[in-house]
């Protein structure tokens, strides 16, 4: 039976990092395990090309967007083959096979009569690639916060409106669509606020697919790019997916738009989105304008992909945000890869080289029944908690498993049973080492899709004749071990690192990358553009802003919006202004506090999700990029004009 999975196919506009392989890690282990229960499993991913975003970009390099987007959707498409992950299938958007079923997708929504053509003035945010409903021209976006652009289209609109029964239908009819639980009560408390119709072509870019027979419109981003899914596997009986991964910021898209188009189409729907959480990094999301971003490659280079790939899988729980540090990468590597799995593989297979000469005994007789229970409930608790995505407390259970190993060989000390010679003493050293290989193998095998690599080193140094690939997960138990297999003598699979060189090493390396990062992504860039001499103003003007410093004395997050803060900044008046900013994924709230800020204090206030904001904070924005908060190397007083 086919396993269709995919990962979200990720924007050219950035070079890949950890977030991005945390996902795609995350796809390859599940790929893995689903093949170890006999499914063919099937990974897509890929990159998202169009947009105004890129064609800007494109712009600004002097470069056609054709160009600009290969350079990045290979260095993705290397990054996964370096990383050693089973992508079966690359789909990019700008794939003339893609094309074509986005069209025909469009094609069956019209007949369907789900497609009208509108005409649509309003702001736009082309940060998020969002018209924004109600807004007057120079409102913020409420996503993020930057300032939409006003624009007036003639537009195909899709009648999201009339999907809410049914997606609120599908919603409670299969309740493991959308994962975890809270994404999924998130996503059924905005449908059931009602849903607007949407906008599903533009005219105010070029770079983007054709619409059929409408010359000048190409189609919205979303409409595009969820559609890879079926597009990459065209002409293949993988449709409908089993499961698309995706990060918690692009729910709304996966699990409102993509299953309302579907239906519109009359296609079939996936069977479940999960989406995790975020990787952070210095108690941010890692981005790219804030410079904290890890790449993968360093780790890989200094410690081994599998280091990389238990960390993410055991650190963090699966839904969750988490947080990603070189300290804790290099400490749990040490502790339960070098010292637990390590040292029990090297102990079993020296112990059997010493007293067995190599040759695994026979048979299960007189094997402690307690760790053979273990190894059941092992099994089981491990599978159980994979299939709910709970790779942390899978991997958890497995650890739980070595640990009790450990203290049965100390407590066998097979070292003195070796010394009598008897019968009896020889039975018991024959069975204690059966059962640390046994439990050895049944711990590789489980440990085959989080760890590939390592798996295969260890599965090779027991001597084992299937291949690990054809391990059936859902058929392990005790005693499949063959009596007298002759196992290798133990190498170190996970040699113990010092932390501190890594670390360094690790560092420089990244440095490295992100220049040569930095040089694919700014290749041919030509000097910024001066400011025409129409955009300068006197100074009157300029000191019509009252900017002023202040300090931030509460921050909280807005419920419901991912992007936005909930300031109190003290800029020297009788009370804090209350401030809502769109830097909630650059900055923590408890990060602020304390902080001396840059506020724009005569703005007209502004509701932003039922919070009035009166002011604004002042940072800077690199396209595409986060913001980042102006501040101050000397002394300042707070209420200070800024001139
Ligand atoms: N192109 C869209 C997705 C279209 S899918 C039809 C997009 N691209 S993206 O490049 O921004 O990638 C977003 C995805 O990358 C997230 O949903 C997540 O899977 C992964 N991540 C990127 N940064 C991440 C973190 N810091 N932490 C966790 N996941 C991260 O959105």
């Amino acid at each position: 039976m086919k396993y269709y999975l995919t990962t979200p196919i990720y924007y050219v506009n950035a070079a890949p990092h950890i977030g991005h392989a945390y996902t795609t890690i995350a796809a390859d282990a599940l790929k893995r395990f689903k093949q170890m229960q006999g499914r063919r499993a099937v990974l897509t991913t890929g990159s998202d090309e169009h947009g105004i975003n890129v064609e800007r970009a494109a712009e600004r390099m002097g470069q056609a967007p054709g160009e600009f987007v290969a350079v990045i959707a290979k260095e993705f498409k290397e990054q996964w083959e370096k990383l050693g992950l089973g992508v079966d299938r690359f789909m990019r958007t700008s794939d003339p096979r893609h094309h074509k079923l986005v069209a025909e997708l469009f094609e069956r929504c019209k007949k369907n009569g789900y497609v009208y053509k509108g005409s649509y003035t309003g702001q736009y945010c082309i940060h998020d690639n969002l018209y924004v409903n109600e807004a007057k021209p120079g409102d913020p976006c409420p996503e993020c916060g930057r300032p939409t652009e006003t624009v007036t289209e003639e537009n195909y609109f899709f009648k999201l409106s009339a999907f809410q029964d049914r997606l609120l239908r599908l919603y409670e009819e299969q309740p493991e669509f959308i994962q975890p639980d809270a994404r999924r009560n998130e996503v059924i408390a905005f449908v059931k606020q009602g849903l607007n119709d949407l906008s599903i072509t533009r005219t105010n870019i070029k770079w983007g697919i054709p619409v059929p027979g409408e010359e000048k419109h190409v189609f919205y981003v979303w409409f595009d790019a969820l559609m890879t899914y079926m597009s990459a596997v065209a002409g293949e009986d993988l449709w409908p997916a089993d499961l698309h991964l995706i990060g918690k910021e692009i729910v709304r898209f996966h699990a409102i738009y993509w299953p309302a188009f579907l239906m519109a189409a009359e296609w079939p729907l996936p069977k479940r989105v999960f989406a995790h959480g975020w990787l952070l990094f210095q108690e941010d999301k890692m981005s790219k304008s804030k410079g904290n971003i890890v790449r993968a490659t360093p780790i890989q280079e200094v410690m081994g992909v599998d280091a990389l790939r238990y960390f993410l899988l055991r650190e963090i729980v699966f839904g969750q945000d988490g947080n990603f540090s070189y300290d804790a990468l290099v400490g749990r590597y040490n502790s339960d890869l070098a010292n637990g799995l390590g040292n029990f593989t090297s102990r079993t297979l020296s112990m059997i080289g010493q007293y067995r000469g190599g040759k695994a005994p026979g048979g299960a007789a007189g094997v402690n029944p307690e760790i053979e229970q273990a190894a059941a409930k092992t099994i089981e608790s491990f599978m159980s908690s994979w299939e709910r995505f709970d790779f942390s407390r899978a991997l958890e259970a497995v650890w739980a498993f070595i640990s009790m190993l450990d203290k049965f060989i100390v407590e066998q000390a097979p070292w003195n049973i070796v010394k009598n010679k008897d019968a009896e003493s020889q039975a018991r050293l024959d069975a204690a080492l059966y059962t640390a290989a046994e439990a050895l193998r049944i711990v590789t095998a489980l440990l085959a899709p989080a760890m590939p690599q390592s798996a295969e080193k260890i599965w090779a140094l027991l001597g084992m004749k299937t291949p690990l690939g054809e391990v059936r997960l859902d058929r392990l138990r005790w005693g499949q071990l063959e009596p007298g297999q002759q196992v290798h003598r133990p190498q170190p699979v996970f040699p113990r690192i010092d932390a501190q060189p890594a670390i360094e090493k690790m560092r420089e390396l990244e440095a490295r990358e992100t220049a040569r990062q930095a040089a694919l992504l700014g290749k041919s860039a030509p000097p910024a553009a001066a400011a025409p001499a129409g955009d300068k103003i006197g100074v009157e003007e300029f000191a019509k802003v009252d900017l002023r410093v202040g300090e931030v004395r509460s921050a909280e997050r807005v419920k419901g919006a991912d992007k936005l803060l909930h300031l109190k900044v003290d800029i020297g008046e009788a009370q804090p202004r209350t401030i809502v900013a769109g830097i909630a994924e650059a900055y923590a709230p408890e990060q602020l506090i304390g902080r001396r800020v840059v506020i724009v204090a005569n703005l007209q206030p502004r509701k932003l999700r039922g919070i009035e904001s009166n002011g604004m904070i002042v940072a800077a924005v690199a396209e595409g990029g986060k913001p980042v908060l102006v501040g101050f190397h000397e002394e300042t007083l707070v209420g200070s004009k800024l001139r």
